[in-house]
């Protein structure tokens, strides 16, 4: 099997380890389409696969890394895996990962991430609920997404995690973190959703300053991809001969942030890791569309208000 060289650029992780910025997303991507998802992507050049506990998914994700690897004779440290410890599996992060890499059929991930700043009750499933249908969390006062990342740090010297980082957090929360005395390992990735209704910049730039890389998840605006809509984003693509989604991940590598659009289609897969140099007026339109439309497409409801109405997250203690 002939494998192409990937040519996908790379940003520097705090612990030395380079990221590839353009990651195959796989939330969604169930069973078979996962595993022809992600096989397609690595014969394409990716190599940088992110998948989740909570997506359901390890399983294929894992078989088609290693299928590919025995077909290419890639090998394992070129490359890039993430998975992410479900909020009901705080208590025993390395029991959880166990569970994630048998799954993966993997020594080791690259990155394991805190998949929400939240607790959920364990031992009820995935998607734990009260009998009134909220979601059954556990106080912050009793437990904490301090005390869950504290309990994910042993897992690097453990040779299980080559690097450990966080999701859905915002400012107050990483601050929060930092400032713990408990806390030896700074993350060194945090994944949130990031695109032109939602870029975030303040927050990009918060973790740039504290040397933490951005990955943005959801870079399409999810299912049904309703960036791909937008007018500013067209005319761009007009003008290069590219398509919408080219733009946006372009712009998302272009402001240094790592990006994972999700797709089962090998031809999109495939089309989606093509990077295009835009100019600085396209940029600025790019981030001026925000200031029409802002909007977050993913919102759980874990019961807790995160978000503020406006779609941006809000500090909660
Ligand atoms: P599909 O999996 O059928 O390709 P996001 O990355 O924001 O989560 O967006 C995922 C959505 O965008 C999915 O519905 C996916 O559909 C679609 N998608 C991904 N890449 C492209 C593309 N290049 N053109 C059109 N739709 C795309």
């Amino acid at each position: 099997m002939v494998t192409p060289k990937s040519s996908i650029k790379t940003l520097k992780l705090n612990t030395g380890a380079l990221i590839p910025q353009v990651g195959l997303g796989t939330w969604r991507s169930s069973e078979e389409e996962g595993y022809n998802a992600v096989l397609a992507a690595l014969k394409d050049g990716y190599r940088h696969i992110d998948t989740a506990r909570c997506y359901g998914n390890e399983e294929p994700v894992g078989r088609a890394i290693n299928d590919f690897m025995k077909q290419s004779g890639v090998q394992r440290s070129d490359l890039f895996v993430t998975t992410k410890l479900w909020c009901t599996e705080f208590k025993d992060p390395k029991a959880a990962l166990e569970r994630s890499l048998k799954r993966l059929h993997l020594d080791y991930v690259d990155l394991l991430l805190m998949h929400w700043p939240l607790a959920m009750k364990s031992g009820e499933g995935l998607f734990p609920r009260n009998a009134d249908g909220s979601r059954k969390l556990l106080p912050f006062e009793e437990w904490s997404y301090i005390d869950t990342y504290k309990a994910m740090q042993p897992l690097i010297d453990l040779n299980l995690a080559k690097a450990i980082g966080i999701s859905n957090y915002n400012i107050p929360k990483i601050q929060a973190l930092l400032a713990d005395k408990g806390v030896t390992v700074k993350p060194a990735c945090l994944q949130v959703e990031l695109h032109p209704y939602l870029p975030q910049q303040e927050l990009v730039d918060f973790c740039k300053a504290h040397d933490i890389v951005v990955e943005a998840y959801s870079p399409l605006g999810s299912s049904g991809a309703p960036l791909l809509k937008e007018k500013v984003i067209n005319e761009i693509g007009e003008k290069y001969g590219v398509s919408a989604a080219t733009v946006i991940i372009s712009w998302a590598v272009a402001r240094g942030t790592v990006v994972l659009p999700k797709s089962i289609n090998p031809v999109r897969v495939s089309s989606n890791r093509k990077i295009i140099p835009l100019s600085e007026a396209d940029m600025d339109a790019i981030n001026g569309i925000q200031k029409t439309t802002s909007r977050r497409f993913v919102c759980p409801d874990w019961g807790i208000d995160i978000f503020n109405s406006d779609g941006h997250f809000k500090p909660m203690n």
